[in-house]
Parts: C-alpha cells; structure tokens; sequence
C-alpha cells in the first residue's frame, strides 16, 4: 500500500519537468558552445587531441597508475565509487584527463595519479587504450523495490531530454565529447547528475545543467536508473562503447 503511494507520486513528480524543461536545442558540438566553462585554454587537451596515441604504451601506463582504481578491465566499482571507463571515447577521455589536471573537474581521489602523465601524448597513449577495452556487464544497477516504475519515468525524461546528444543506447559520440553511458554504475551517474545539477562539476555541458537543473531527487534517481540500464546494441560489438560477449569483466 506504501509502495502503491510512492510509486504514484514519482510518476507525478515527473511529469512536471517534461512538460516545463525546453527540450535542448538541435545537437550541437559542446566544445564550442560559446561560455561552455570546459572550453578554458587547454592547449593539454587540444595537443593531446591530435595526437595518435599508442595502446601499448598506453596499457603501459593504465598498468602503472590507473588500474589499481579502475581495474585491469576498466570496470571500476559496481558501487559506483569509481567509474567504469572501458570503451570510453578516447577524446571524452583525455578531456577529463585534462580537466581533472588542470582542476576544472575536481577530484582530489585521483589528481595525483593523473598527474603521472607525463605529457599529451601520453594522455593520448592511455585513452586510446581505454578505448579498445570491452565494456565489462556486470555493472551496478538501481535494486529499488520501485526499480520498474522508475526505469519507466527514466526512460522517458531521458529519450526526451539526453538522448539527442548520448544516443538512445547511451553511446555517445566521439567528435563531439558526448560520453558512452551504457554499461556506467548506477551510484556513479547519481552522483554526476546530483554535482552536474548543482553546479559541482565545472566541466559538465551548459545545456546538461540546463536541464537538470529542473529535476528533483526522484526524477534523477529514475533517469541514472535508467542510464545504467542501457546496453550498446549487438551491431557496435567491435567499435568503441561495446559491451564483452561474455566473461563478465574477466577478459579484455
Ligand atoms: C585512487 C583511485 C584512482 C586512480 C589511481 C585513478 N582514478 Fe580515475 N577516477 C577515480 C574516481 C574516484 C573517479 C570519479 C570521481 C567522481 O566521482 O567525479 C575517476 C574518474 C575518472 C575519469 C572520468 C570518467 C568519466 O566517465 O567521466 C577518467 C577518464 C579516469 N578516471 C581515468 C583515469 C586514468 C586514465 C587513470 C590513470 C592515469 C586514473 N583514472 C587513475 C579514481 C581513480
Ligand atoms: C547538448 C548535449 C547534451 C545533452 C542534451 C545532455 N548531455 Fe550529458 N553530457 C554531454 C557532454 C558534452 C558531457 C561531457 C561533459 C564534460 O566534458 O565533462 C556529458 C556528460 C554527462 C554525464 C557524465 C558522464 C560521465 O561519464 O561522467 C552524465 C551522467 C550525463 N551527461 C547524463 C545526461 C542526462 C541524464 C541528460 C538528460 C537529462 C544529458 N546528459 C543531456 C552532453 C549532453
């Protein structure tokens, strides 16, 4: 009877956002969005950008400083205190890189490691690599009692509000820094939607904020349910964004 409550009362709450939110703009490329806080000089990210990176040296070095967070497969914590990064676009890559080196995205956890790199083409080296990691399944899932009803409301808010620019299937695109969500935890994409919300990460997309900014507690909970539901369809096996046949993380 309880849960009867509650569930109707999300589905109320997440309406209103649908019905006041502006549906973002035609797609646009982020980087040049005009005030976009992530479009400081970083002549890091723009050399790091044009390199061609080497995957070996790159495994080299994700060996080295980023594996013991992150894991062997890039997997990170299915609790979503590290994310997972495996067939992350290489571009979205070296821009967080970038942006966490230079502290335009704050994360003190991994600042240190980060700064291992050496120079942009190592920047490059590492997401290159990153890149041609299987993403592992196995990722950490909303568990509600309420998790139907709010896969329903997320799907929704997200097709009309996100998808546009991370795809329905949440695979991005690489020319214009939309990161790969599918196959993301659960715990992580709350806690990027609630800091992009808030004005906490100061590298996130203007129209991103714009939009979740209108979201209450209920309403980002179901659409980061909903996110970390996606799979990356059968036909990207072999691009960037896929997801491991089987293995379940054990094997690149
Ligand atoms: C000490 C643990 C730790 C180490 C070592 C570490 N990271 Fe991280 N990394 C994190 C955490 C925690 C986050 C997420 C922080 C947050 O919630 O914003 C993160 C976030 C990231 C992100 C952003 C992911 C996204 O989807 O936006 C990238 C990219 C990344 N790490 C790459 C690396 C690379 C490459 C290395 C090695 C050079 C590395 N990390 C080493 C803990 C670590
Ligand atoms: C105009 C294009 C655009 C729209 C619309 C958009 N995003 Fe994003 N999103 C981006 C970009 C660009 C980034 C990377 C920002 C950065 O550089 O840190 C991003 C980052 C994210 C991240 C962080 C991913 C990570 O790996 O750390 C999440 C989660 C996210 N978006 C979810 C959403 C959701 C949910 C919506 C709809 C409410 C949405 N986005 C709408 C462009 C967009």
């Amino acid at each position: 009877m309880k849960k009867m409550g509650l569930t109707v009362a999300v589905s109320i709450a997440l309406l209103p956002a649908l019905a006041v939110a502006q549906p973002p703009a035609e797609k646009k490329p982020s980087i040049e969005v005009r005030n976009y806080p992530g479009n400081t000089a970083s002549t890091e990210r723009d050399e790091a950008l044009k390199l061609k990176g080497n995957v070996k040296a790159g495994q080299a070095a994700y060996q080295e400083y980023c594996e013991a967070c992150h894991l062997p497969t890039g997997g990170g914590n299915p609790d979503g205190s590290i994310p997972q990064l495996a067939g992350q676009h290489s571009t979205v890559v070296i821009k967080q890189l970038a942006d966490i080196r230079s502290g335009l995205r704050y994360n003190p956890t991994m600042y240190p490691f980060a700064r291992k790199l050496a120079n942009p083409q190592a920047l490059a080296n590492v997401a290159a690599y990153i890149q041609t990691l299987c993403i592992p399944v196995g990722s950490g899932k909303y568990a509600g009692p309420d998790a139907a009803e709010m896969l329903a409301g997320g799907k929704l808010l997200y097709e009309k509000q996100c998808s546009q620019c991370h795809q329905p299937n949440g695979e991005g695109a690489k020319d214009q820094f939309y990161p790969v969500l599918a196959g993301q935890h659960y715990g992580y994409l709350l806690r990027q939607m609630t800091d992009i919300r808030d004005g906490k990460r100061a590298n996130a997309h203007p129209e991103m904020v714009q939009v979740a900014k209108n979201y209450n507690y209920d309403q980002l909970l179901a659409i980061s349910a909903y996110q970390a539901s996606l799979t990356t369809p059968k036909s990207m096996l072999m691009t960037p964004g896929s997801m491991c046949k089987t293995g379940a993380g054990k094997k690149l």
